[in-house]
């Protein structure tokens, strides 16, 4: 049986690991490793008996649990990715920008290969990963995301329709790191980093995150748009994040896999 450990209390640890909790994924969850304790302490008391915290990374690390799923930062992709393989788990990433980092890509990827590991990203708050990874098989031209959020969401404050940035993946990842997972997982399905465009703008008129992908190709054409409500307990984290990584945890325990 799976059995999961977790890097990071949040919003996302948390909806995770109340999904398991309610029986929506085959599976067990053992453990969680934060820096902080307070996303912890407001989970379930039930819960809480199940689920162990802990402050100490060795501790974690050498428990049984056969995954690790991090929904913590960047720092603690770079801190704990590669530990993470070399105690023979697998692993589940959330913070995908941290991959800009073609060292610890390359790195990644070699000791989940040598000791028959996977590395699982979930297309988290975006639509169309299926359709980029089929289409690049025959030849894409170009990827382009364009992800639109209020200003508030973007930490600035502007009564007008604003272009922040214009530019490739691998400069959109750098200036704006926490609202970039997107990018990142789009670049590493698709064309790569330096490849794949982004712009993202804000706008006053917009209440959801939404995110339009268009890829063009030998294929044709794909274009889609998600437009994300925020998660019912952190305004910063599309929900459709979390429901991802539930999906791909659900995708790693059922018996029959739809879709790429
Ligand atoms: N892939 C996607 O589409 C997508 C979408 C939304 C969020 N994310 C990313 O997922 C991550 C989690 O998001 P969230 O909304 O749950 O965040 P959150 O702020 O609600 O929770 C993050 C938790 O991780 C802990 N943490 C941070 N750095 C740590 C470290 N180095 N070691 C141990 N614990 C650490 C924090 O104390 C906090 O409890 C973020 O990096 C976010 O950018 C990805």
């Amino acid at each position: 049986m799976l059995n999961l450990c977790v890097i990071g209390c949040g919003n996302i640890g948390r909806t995770i690991i109340r999904a398991i909790y309610e029986g929506k994924i085959d599976c067990k969850v053992s453990g969680v490793f934060d820096v902080n304790k307070d996303g912890y302490n407001v989970l379930p008391d039930e819960i809480k008996k199940q689920v162990k915290f802990f402050a100490n990374f060795e501790e974690f690390i050498n428990t049984d649990a056969n995954l690790i799923l991090e929904a913590a930062s960047q720092q603690a992709v770079k801190a704990y990715a590669v530990p993470v393989l070399k105690h023979d788990k697998n692993l589940m990433l959330m913070s995908v920008g941290a991959l800009v980092d073609k060292n610890l890509f390359e790195n990644i990827k070699e000791i989940a290969r040598a000791k028959n590991l996977k590395i699982y990203i979930p297309s988290g708050a975006v639509v169309g990963i299926d359709g980029v990874k089929a289409a690049l098989l025959g030849g894409i031209e170009s990827v382009t995301l364009t992800t639109r959020k209020n200003p508030k969401g973007l930490g600035i404050t502007t009564d007008d329709e604003k272009i922040l940035f214009d530019g490739n993946a691998s400069d959109a990842v750098g200036k704006f790191p926490k609202n970039i997972n997107v990018a990142a997982t789009l670049s590493l399905a698709g064309i790569g980093f330096g490849k794949t465009k982004v712009r993202i703008i804000a706008d006053p008129n917009v209440r959801e995150n939404i995110h339009e992908i268009r890829i063009k190709g030998k294929f044709g054409e794909i274009l889609t748009v998600a437009k994300n409500l925020p998660s019912p307990d952190n305004p910063k984290t599309s929900y459709l994040a979390s429901l991802a990584a539930i999906a791909c945890l659900k995708k790693i325990t059922s018996e029959i896999e739809i879709g790429t």
